[in-house]
């Protein structure tokens, strides 16, 4: 396993639009297991491909029991809502104000190439929701009401 490179604000990968994994192979795996070293380091609750500069349809998000890893996910299903605090590996010292849904169910692939269905409340339906996004070049920032400097600066 790797630690990956996590990318920046400001980094155009950032920004493009992610495309489908045709085939799960041996390349797809070593990348999930490394995202997952990378994001348990950066003590993060999601992270997103093209945050490590893959432009394909994976993320991971961590619920709290276990790390899901989901490749070509799509929500399926979005439930109430929610408005809290939400920030980014990729914009660091930063956080916002973000409304989401609070539950959130999505459809995706394992590493096996089985379709499985995730359910998440709470942290980890806003992490399902900011994942998905970064795999549509969309950041928190885009949709936050109010942005907060965590730098200390008042
Ligand atoms: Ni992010």
């Amino acid at each position: 396993m790797a630690i990956l490179n996590i990318v920046k604000i400001g980094d155009e990968v950032l920004r493009k639009k992610c495309r489908p994994v045709e085939r799960i192979d041996k390349r797809i795996c070593t990348l999930l297991d490394d995202m997952k070293e990378t994001m348990a380091l950066a003590s993060g609750v999601g992270l997103a491909a093209p945050q490590v500069g893959v432009l394909k349809r994976i993320a991971i998000v961590d619920n709290g029991k276990e790390v899901l890893e989901l490749i070509n996910p799509e929500i399926i299903k979005e439930e109430e809502v929610q408005e809290g605090y939400e920030a980014c590996l990729s914009l660091p010292g930063q956080c916002g104000i973000v409304k989401r849904p609070l539950k959130v169910t999505i459809k995706a692939k394992d590493r096996n190439g089985s379709e499985i269905t995730v359910f998440g409340e709470g942290l980890t339906a806003r992490a399902f929701c900011h994942e998905l996004d970064h795999l549509d070049g969309k950041l928190y920032i885009d949709i936050a009401s109010e942005m907060i400097d965590e730098s200390g600066a008042e």
